[in-house]
């Protein structure tokens, strides 16, 4: 069996679940969840985020508010979706790596690689095996591999097996709605036998004394 990297995934979420609102409203965080969500950045090999959060958020994926080194930025990109322009392409503040496929448009790819971004096509249509692909980013030298969502990759990462930890903060708000974005997205599991298991390791109240940390290891 080859090694793979290990993956933490770190979310904050209101407390019926939703990450982000029908309008893909997704500011959960007090500021000391931030500093938590940047140490963790900090503490990681890379960042990995999917395709949507990019077109949607367009984030930078660096360190703030602690000190430390940027972490590799890996995009999950099965077709190749995201903007040229955006800016975990145009900001050179760290090494970006994007995970697709052989189906991909080769000019995107092509246009992607002369920005100095690694391109890793992998056989086949989407979705990617995300097994496969924590072993190729191990073999590319990452160990430790924070996820920062959103639900689509959150579902394809856990159907594969392959979460290591949960970190959640509970935000206290309510968004509701069929088309807000839950922690985990994709088909889902049926029954409690096929889901996956969750053993839980710590429970904060934050410092700003309205938000749940929880932390909890992934055991099955
Ligand atoms: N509150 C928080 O902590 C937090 C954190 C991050 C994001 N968010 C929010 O989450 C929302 C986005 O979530 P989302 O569920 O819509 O999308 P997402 O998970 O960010 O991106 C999903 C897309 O990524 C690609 N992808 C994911 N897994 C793949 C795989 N195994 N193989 C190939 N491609 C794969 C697919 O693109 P294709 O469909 O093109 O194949 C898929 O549609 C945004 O509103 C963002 O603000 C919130």
């Amino acid at each position: 069996m080859s090694s793979r990297c290990y993956i933490s995934v770190y979310s904050t979420m209101t407390v019926d679940g939703r990450i982000a609102s029908r309008t893909h409203y997704s500011k959960l965080s007090c500021p000391y969840d931030l500093k938590r969500l940047h140490e963790l950045r900090a503490k990681s090999d890379g960042i990995m985020v999917g395709a949507n959060t990019v077109i949607v958020d367009d984030p930078s994926l660096r360190v703030k508010y602690v000190e430390g080194k940027n972490p590799t930025r890996i995009v999950v990109d099965g077709l190749l979706r995201t903007p040229l322009e955006a800016r975990v392409y145009t900001l050179k503040t760290a090494r970006t790596i994007v995970l697709t496929t052989t189906v991909a448009p080769r000019d995107k790819v092509e246009a992607l690689k002369g920005l100095d971004v690694d391109v890793i096509e992998f056989p086949g249509r989407p979705p990617i095996d995300m097994r496969r692909a924590t072993e190729v980013l191990y073999d590319m030298g990452l160990r430790r591999v924070m996820v920062e969502g959103g639900g689509e990759l959150l579902w394809h990462l856990f159907k594969d097996g392959v979460v290591d930890e949960l970190r959640v903060t509970l935000s206290p708000y309510i968004f509701g709605g069929r088309d807000s974005v839950s922690l985990v997205m994709g088909e889902g599991f049926s029954t409690i036998e096929d889901a996956r298991k969750l053993k839980l390791v710590s429970v904060k109240v934050c410092e700003c004394g309205q938000e749940v940390h929880l932390e909890y290891e992934v055991t099955g």
